[in-house]
């Protein structure tokens, strides 16, 4: 921590001087999550957050899907991501063309996108859902069937929450897809009164092995409810540090699979790009409106 004090400082400054907010996913790095970030949350807390903030600058400290989402819901402000290299695999998985080519295999059946997609793959669907909502969206669309991209493992796990039919894309993210249930069976032999919880992208033999099955922020905010003495959070590794400090009662075992993107993320990355105002996301104004629609449905359902 002393050792990034002089930018955390320098960022908290600048932040001022510009009016810029940082908005921070729960994968960040604790000195981003706890020493520099305004808002904190899941993707679709940020995706909330971002339509009721009064800056002119929003720092997207997450990867460039959510930078974009935040553009969408403030076309006027400037939108920040201070990293050109914070991809996504499951937003990787899937372009604008095959959306279309899934609508002529299944025609009149809606499309519900992950928000882990591109502007161009939101602009071709229905409506958006995150792994918070994603019940709730395929429910409030009152059909049997949905097509469901691009994660398949977060499509099977919504198929077990809901008699909707699901038709699932195969993308996967490339951090909770290794997970496995026979190492969550390891660690449930090697630490007793082991509490499991694991995020929605996870194989289904992993969320089968799981006590409890969330969001991000779901899975925060069930370790701060239950208090359990000891939980393996299964998801990206940055989750148990950034929220050990607030649960001094439970022990975390950290099972640790990063996420490459989000980690391109730094402090110095943060600090350059309120200095230079790059890079910023800018998103062509059809598509953008297009785009936008998908999301403020998802937001109409469930924020
Ligand atoms: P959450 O919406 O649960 O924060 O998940 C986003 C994500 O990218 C998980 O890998
Ligand atoms: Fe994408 Fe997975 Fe990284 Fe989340 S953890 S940003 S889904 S690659």
């Amino acid at each position: 921590w002393p050792f990034h004090a002089p930018l955390v400082h320098a960022i908290n400054e600048l932040k001022r001087e510009r009016n810029a907010v940082i908005l921070a996913h729960n994968y960040q790095t604790p000195e981003i999550f706890h020493g520099v970030a305004d808002i904190v949350g899941d993707s679709l807390a940020l995706a909330a957050k971002a339509t009721q903030t009064d800056a002119d600058v929003i720092v997207l400290a997450g990867v460039h899907f959510m930078a974009e989402t935040a553009k969408l819901l403030n076309p006027a402000k400037t939108v920040l991501i201070p990293s050109r290299n914070a991809g996504c695999s499951l937003a990787d998985s899937i372009t604008a063309a095959d959306v279309r080519l899934l609508r002529e295999a299944h025609p009149g059946v809606p499309v519900v996108a992950y928000v882990n997609t591109s502007a161009e793959v939101k602009a071709e669907v229905d409506i958006c859902c995150t792994s918070g909502n994603a019940v709730e969206v395929v429910e409030s669309l009152g059909v049997d069937r949905v097509i469901f991209l691009p994660d398949e493992y977060l499509a099977k796990y919504v198929a077990t929450q809901t008699k909707v039919e699901i038709i699932a894309w195969k993308g996967h993210c490339e951090v909770h897809e290794r997970f496995t249930g026979a190492e969550i069976g390891e660690f449930r032999r090697r630490f007793d009164r082991l509490t499991v919880i694991a995020h929605p992208e996870c194989p289904p033999d992993v969320l089968e092995a799981a006590d409890f099955v969330g969001s991000t922020a779901r899975m925060i905010d069930f370790v701060g409810n239950e208090k359990p003495p000891r939980v393996l959070m299964v998801t990206e590794c940055s989750m148990s540090d950034n929220v050990a400090a607030a649960s001094p009662e439970t022990e975390f075992v950290r099972p640790c699979n990063l996420c490459p993107h989000m980690k391109t993320v730094t402090l110095s990355g943060i600090l350059e790009s309120l200095q230079t105002l790059e890079p910023r996301v800018e998103i062509p104004d059809e598509l953008a409106a297009r785009a936008r629609r998908s999301v403020e449905r998802m937001l109409a359902v469930k924020p």
